[in-house]
């Protein structure tokens, strides 16, 4: 997600905090901001679009005098990327500026509960609640006004703050969203990584869950959730920026495979109040979707991919037909839709021409659009009817992985919104299902615990000469096994392809001899015996198989040569969790064979020709 940076020494904060915003641009970010604590009260400056916008407007920093400030790169999640919607934001009465990375999910609440108290909202974020509860809730004490913040704020947060009462203090708190401290002599940082701030020191302390940190510059104290001072390691960090940058890990997309339980928290918790779901304000009536004819799935590439999965779920679950279509394909296919087809349009990036092109044709035929994008207010955010974004943070890596999954899990909410409309999935079902996509990403945090992600790479190395790989299996595996393939081409170069797995006995069997790999999704239990018979037709001709599959389906190792099991899970969620397995495969694979991973050959991250 964005940047953030803070510094209390004895430079000027503003040149310095430039600096650490242009460490962390590789994070992603649509506007960029300052506030620095000056004689006069804070002054800020924002600016949509790059941070050398900012560098201008600032002249380099020397417009806001101060050695004390916070700073921020905003990925927008709430409004779109703006002058105004950019941080810091301030209360009503200019003495607090904050910077926020994350989602609060009650910003709605109290926004409105604020608003009636008086306070004036300048921007459309979730964020600036923020700077007017700070507000309200100070008397004097900032390390209990931070206490009681805490208590009202619900979501995801790494929050940087500047007091004007106070000019020789930063402060932070953080929940869920990452933030560390970095030591220096005579100069503190708060940062959202280390990259910002490893120019200038290596000592940093990561600050815990629901704790504050109150930084001067020569010490930096720390607090409890109930705001009891406690006592914190610092540690050593010896990367080297470009390291740094990737938060440590050596490619963009392996950090952003270990981005997914975030990535999955933010999508799912927001949209799940209690046993409801909220779609963002999103409505369907009944009438509507029972005039319905159908229901259209339209993105490309892994998009579309995640589009199959959701056409699983919802014909499964809503009982309404659903085609998935690549958008290329919609465009010239003079498709037949009006106002009885819901259209939902599948984009990352928000901007990939097809996609975009179809949705505009959609909308002439006079179909209702709904788009489930990343990139808040990207073309087709902004033009969709309505819009769901996936919170999945920027993805730099070419190969979409975090962008993949989330979108797989908000087609989850939305086709458990419409069954439940419908009235065509019982109570049991419904909240079991609910139940289990809110606690999909702890499964996919096991995924990514070293003994698992070992295993996986252990298979990669032993298979990374072959030529050729097949990925096979039925319904959602079949839906999954697609993504995988993709994943392995277009990371590692070699060839793969995915069949359903009772359609590979119809031609492609020809293609197995000694030691050709199959992958075999073996997920989902109603078919296990059926995938069973397929996978032994391949070992019979003495084709290698790994299976990807649930504990349920154990059985499945007498007739394999290899096996990773997934965390015990919905049959029907299980492709998020196969995704995840692929993707470590794919990657371990490209890594093995030496491929250029984040930036694989002849591909673009955002295809915007048609
Ligand atoms: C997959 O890893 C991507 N390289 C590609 O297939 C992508 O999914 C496709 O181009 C669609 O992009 P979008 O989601 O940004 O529209
Ligand atoms: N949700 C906040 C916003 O949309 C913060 C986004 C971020 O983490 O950059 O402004």
């Amino acid at each position: 997600m964005c940047g953030i940076i803070g510094y209390i020494g004895r430079e000027q904060a503003a040149p310095v905090m430039l600096d650490g915003l242009k460490r962390l641009e590789y994070r992603g970010y649509d506007s960029s901001g300052m506030a620095v604590v000056g004689d006069d009260g804070i002054n800020l400056c924002k600016a949509e679009g790059k941070i050398k916008k900012l560098v201008e407007k600032t002249n380099g920093g020397k417009n806001l005098v101060g050695v004390c400030g916070i700073g921020h790169t905003r990925w927008a999640t709430h409004g779109a990327p703006s002058d105004v919607n950019s941080h810091p934001h301030l209360s009503c009465d200019g003495r607090f500026a904050i910077v926020h990375n994350g989602i609060i999910e009650n910003h709605a609440e109290l926004r409105a509960k604020l608003t009636e108290q008086g306070y004036t909202f300048k921007s459309e974020t979730d964020s600036e609640v923020v700077a007017h509860l700070l507000q309200k809730l100070y008397d004097g004490d900032m390390k209990k006004a931070l206490v009681e913040l805490m208590k009202e704020l619900k979501g995801s947060y790494a929050i940087g703050i500047v007091f004007s009462g106070t000019p020789d203090r930063l402060y932070a708190v953080r929940k869920d969203n990452p933030l560390v401290i970095g030591l220096g002599t005579g100069e503190n940082y708060i940062a959202s990584d280390v990259a910002a701030a490893l120019a200038k020191t290596h000592e940093f302390v990561l600050l815990g869950d629901c704790e504050i940190a109150e930084a001067t510059a020569d010490g930096v104290k720390y607090y409890n959730a109930n705001g009891h001072q406690i006592k914190k390691k610092p540690y050593t960090v010896d990367w080297d920026i470009a390291r740094a940058e990737k938060g440590g890990y050596p490619h963009f997309m392996l950090k952003e495979i270990y981005d997914q339980p975030k990535a999955l928290t933010d999508t799912v918790r927001p949209r799940v109040v209690g046993t409801e779901i909220d779609l963002d304000g999103i409505t369907f009536s009944r009438a509507y979707l029972d005039s319905l004819s159908g229901i259209d799935i339209v993105g490309c590439g892994s998009a579309y991919h995640a589009g199959i999965v959701g056409k699983h779920f919802i014909e499964k679950h809503c009982r309404i037909r659903v085609n998935c279509t690549l958008a290329s394909e919609y465009i010239y296919s003079n498709p037949i839709t009006d106002e009885k087809r819901l259209t939902i349009i599948i984009s990352q990036s928000g901007e990939t021409a097809d996609t975009l092109a179809a949705l505009r044709l959609a909308k002439k035929l006079g179909s209702r659009t709904m788009a489930i994008v990343n990139v808040v207010h990207s073309a087709i955010a902004r033009e969709a009817d309505d819009v769901l974004y996936t919170h999945a943070g920027p993805e730099i890596a070419v190969a979409t992985t975090k962008g993949y999954t989330t979108q797989v899990a908000a087609l989850y909410l939305v086709g458990l919104k419409l069954a439940c409309i419908r009235g065509t999935i019982e109570k049991e079902r419904y909240e079991a299902l609910l139940s289990g996509l809110s606690e999909l990403h702890n499964k996919a945090a096991e995924q990514l615990k070293d003994h698992y992600v070992n295993n996986i790479k252990t298979y990669a190395e032993a298979f990374s000469k072959q030529h050729c790989v097949f990925f096979i299996g039925r319904g959602a595996d079949y839906a999954a096994s697609l993504e995988g393939a993709l994943k392995l081409k277009e990371i590692s170069y070699v060839h793969a392809e995915a069949y359903a797995a009772g359609e590979l006995k119809h031609g492609t069997i020809s293609l197995i001899e000694e030691g050709t790999l199959t992958l075999a999704l073996v997920t989902q239990k109603e078919l296990f015996a059926k995938t069973e018979s397929n996978v032994r037709a391949v070992s019979s001709r003495n084709g290698t198989v790994l299976a990807v599959a649930s504990r349920e389906n154990s059985k499945i190792k007498s007739c394999v040569d290899g096996l990773v099991f997934i965390p015990e899970c919905d049959d029907d969620l299980s492709p998020v969790l196969t995704a995840i397995v692929l993707q470590i495969f794919a990657y371990y694979i490209a890594l093995q064979r030496g491929c250029d991973i984040d930036q694989p050959r002849n591909l673009a991250k955002s295809v915007t020709v048609e």
